[in-house]
């Protein structure tokens, strides 16, 4: 099936992933590309993110399109967090999980980071990615479809100064995700790993990033829907983030990969 955005061809097979989609970071940036490619395609929406505000703006404009949408104000750091987020999708058939919350926003050596700081990139990540997964990806493969997406990175490749609990979450959820594909496939639910390159989000522009070169987050979103079918991994951005993850991969000499290939230490910033 094929409706318009904007101009854009889009297609998103309804019977397979619709009628719902639960978008995880679904407020802004790549989220929120999500949700107006989906929304445009006929799917209904359950966006989710901490801040109510933007939340409520992007679902009042998907509504203008005709949309049918629900909002939840939940932090995915919260060990409630699926619990609140099934009040309100426990009356609905969501067909659809993106995954998408995740972004690193302290940085800094491990050992001299407030516990606060990896036990919350571990509950959204590691946690979180697992009881989404497990509850609605267990719904999807009662019913015989649906799909799944989580976000991971080019970080997830190779351990980093500074990124330990992020580098180490996003591995995971790489190789978790391709444990998922090879059991959910058979049983009519695709997963996709959408690992992201550098991209413009609200989020790293909060971070002080300069975006000149950061991947639009529209295109990124694209990318997983066309390839949604494809798991279990989709790199994003072109060749040049595949010689990345390759480059990151290599088995032997891993010290002098790290040394040449990590993603380089940087002063630890904090979220504005
Ligand atoms: N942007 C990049 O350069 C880049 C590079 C590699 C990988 N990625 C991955 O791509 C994904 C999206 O990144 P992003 O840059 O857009 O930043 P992000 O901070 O993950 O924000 C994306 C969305 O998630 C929501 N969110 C963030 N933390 C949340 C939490 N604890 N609970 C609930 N919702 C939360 C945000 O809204 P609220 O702030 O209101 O909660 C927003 O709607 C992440 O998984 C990230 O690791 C991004």
């Amino acid at each position: 099936m094929a409706c318009d955005l904007r101009g854009e061809d889009l297609s998103v097979n309804l019977e397979k992933y619709g009628p719902w989609a639960l978008v995880v970071g679904g407020s802004e940036g790549v989220g929120a590309a999500f949700a107006r490619k989906l929304a445009a395609c006929g799917l209904r929406l359950v966006l989710v993110a901490r801040k109510l505000r933007p939340l409520e703006e992007l679902a009042d404009e998907l509504r203008t399109r005709s949309a049918e949408v629900r909002i939840a104000s939940v932090d995915m750091g919260a060990s409630n967090a699926l619990q609140r987020v099934r009040a309100v999708t426990d009356d609905i058939e969501v067909g659809l999980l993106i995954y998408n919350a995740g972004a690193n926003s302290t940085r800094g050596n491990f050992v001299e980071l407030d516990p606060s700081v990896y036990r919350s990139v571990i509950a959204v990540t590691v946690v979180g990615q697992s009881e989404f997964a497990h509850h609605y990806g267990a719904a999807m493969c009662h019913r015989g479809r649906g799909g799944i997406v989580l976000a991971g990175s080019l970080s997830g490749y190779m351990g980093a100064p500074s990124l330990a609990p992020y580098t180490g979450a996003k591995a995971f959820s790489r190789v978790f995700s391709e444990a998922l594909w090879a059991e959910c496939g058979p049983m009519g639910v695709d997963v996709l790993h959408l690992c992201l390159g550098f991209t413009a989000t609200p989020a790293m522009a909060r971070l002080g990033y300069d975006l000149a070169t950061a991947a639009h987050a529209d295109l990124v979103a694209q990318e997983a829907l066309d390839h949604i079918a494809e798991g279990p991994v989709w790199i994003a951005g072109g060749p040049q983030n595949r010689e990345r993850a390759r480059q990151r991969s290599i088995v032997d000499g891993r010290a002098q990969a790290i040394r040449a290939h990590a993603t380089p230490a940087r002063e630890p910033v904090s979220r504005n």
